[in-house]
Parts: structure tokens; sequence; C-alpha cells
């Protein structure tokens, strides 16, 4: 058991079948929250909110494209009727896609920032809703610490980032008056398929991770374990005076 309670809390996490999401779903579960598993990768989905429910956490999974509105307001509808609130939203989800400047294509741009910044606005957005009347709501963006750096491939991913950042801002001052927080988490990198990409165990592999680590303070790449017990304080009771923040953990690779 953590030392947060999140008993009788609804939480939310998109891209919950993902590396990081689903750590995160499993953190919260095990601080008493019910977690909807949440992600357009339909089978992990299942697998992950099965793998919590053996755990003995309540969860459920939804096939959602977070970057449609229609999906994510049946969603949030269903979410809300099944456990009667909801309380917690992490946007998780994400894609990654290693271009240059001239090689991103329009399509690309689209996809990416759609996934990013339209899908955590649609979820910030449909969940306020629930959050506003009762007074407590807890809404935590991934963004990434190519955010405040900037990034040569990658440029919708970083602008998408960034782009998370205010968006967490505009958000924090819009639902302060609800009682309700948002903040960004950036992490560093972190090795999970997204940061992988097409690299599979090997030299190559243990030649990027070793690369990488070397700009990392702390010396190594981020682990998704890492993050969990910040979103578990920003979730809490405890977290409620903490808004608009955007709060880097990325074992101190970029410090600002
Ligand atoms: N890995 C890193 O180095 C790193 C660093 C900083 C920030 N992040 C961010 O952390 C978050 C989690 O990334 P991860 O590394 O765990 O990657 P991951 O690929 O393991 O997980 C991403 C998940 O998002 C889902 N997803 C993608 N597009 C979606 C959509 N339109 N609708 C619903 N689900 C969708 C995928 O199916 C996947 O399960 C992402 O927002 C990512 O940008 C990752």
């Amino acid at each position: 058991m953590t030392r947060w309670d999140l008993a009788g809390k609804v939480a939310v996490v998109t891209g919950g079948a993902g590396a990081i999401g689903s750590a995160i779903c499993k953190g919260l579960g095990q601080a008493g929250a019910k977690v909807a598993v949440v992600d357009f990768n339909s089978g992990v989905a299942a697998k992950t909110a099965g793998d919590l429910a053996r755990a003995g956490i309540t969860a459920v999974s939804l096939a959602v494209d977070v970057a449609d509105e229609k999906s994510v307001r049946a969603a949030a509808a269903d979410i809300a009727g099944r456990w009667g609130s909801l309380d917690i939203v992490v946007n998780a989800a994400g894609n990654f896609i290693r271009s240059s400047l001239l090689e991103t294509t329009e399509e690309e741009w689209d996809r990416t920032v759609d996934t990013h910044l339209k899908g955590s606005f649609l979820w910030a957005r449909e969940a306020a809703a629930y959050m506003i009347p009762r007074r407590f709501g807890r809404i935590i963006n991934v963004s990434s610490e190519v955010a405040v750096t900037g990034g040569r491939y990658g440029i919708a991913y970083a602008a998408a980032k960034a782009g998370i950042i205010g968006l967490t801002r505009s958000l924090a001052r819009s639902l302060a008056p609800h009682a309700i927080t948002a903040n960004a988490l950036a992490p560093g990198t972190t090795d999970t398929p997204l940061w992988r990409g097409g690299l599979t165990e090997g030299p190559a592999l243990e030649e990027a991770r070793a690369a990488k680590s070397k700009g990392v303070p702390l010396g190594r790449l981020g682990d998704p374990e890492d993050f969990v017990g910040l979103v578990l304080l920003l979730s809490s009771e405890e977290g409620s005076y903490i808004t608009g923040q955007t709060i880097h953990v990325n074992g101190g690779a970029v410090m600002a």
C-alpha cells in the first residue's frame, strides 16, 4: 500500500496501455482509486485492466482515440455513469514520429498535435464537467523535457508538448475557482516503446541507452515507475495547493 489514499476516487489514464500509462494505472489503483484504462490499442488496454483486476484493483478498459471528440465524450460519460464521478485524469496517450523539420509532413504534424494537445484538451474539458459540481478534480497532463529544450527530430512532438504546458496553465486558471488543479508532468528520456522506436534489444539499443544516459546527472534513463509518486501526490488531498506547474522528472537532465 502506498502512503497516498485515493480510496473512492475515479481515475482515467489515457495511453493507459502504454509503458508510463500502465505504471500510473497500477499506482493509482494501489492507492485505492478505481481506474479506467483508456487507449486506442484495445487489446493491450483490456490486458492491462485484467492485470489490475487480478491485483484487486477495480478497473475497466475503454477503446478510445483521444483525438476524437465523440469517443472522448462517450467514454467520459460511460466512466462517470459506471462509478458516479470522474475525479482524476492523467493524459498520457502519445505517439512519436522521428522526423526532421524538412521531413515532417502535414499528416504527421496533425496526428501528433491532435493526439497530444487536442487529446489533452478534450479529456480536460469533458472531465471538468463532472468535476465542477463535486468541487474536486485533478488533471495531470504528460508533457516532456523537449517542451523546453526543443528537438531537431520530432518537431511536431516538441511543439505539442510545449502546447501542453500552455494548456495546463489555462486549465489551472479556469478551474481554480472550482478547487480543481491542473499540472504538467514533464518526463525525461524513458526507456519505453515510444522512445525505442524501431530499435529492438541489441548493440544499437544499448549504444542509444548509453549515449542518452551520459547526459543525465543521475546517470540513467527514466523508468515508468519514476513518475508514479508525483502523480499520486498531485492526485491526493496533500496536492491540493499545487496547480499550474510543470514538474520535470528527468534525473537532472534538464533543470527548468
Ligand atoms: N518515453 C519517453 O522518453 C517519454 C519522455 C517524455 C514524455 N513521454 C510521454 O509519456 C507518455 C507515455 O509514453 P510512453 O513512453 O509510455 O509510450 P508508449 O508508446 O508505451 O505509450 C503510449 C500509449 O498511448 C497510446 N496512444 C497513442 N495514440 C493514441 C490515441 N490517439 N488515442 C488513444 N491512445 C493512444 C498507445 O497505444 C500507447 O499505449 C506520452 O505522452 C509520451 O509522449 C515519454
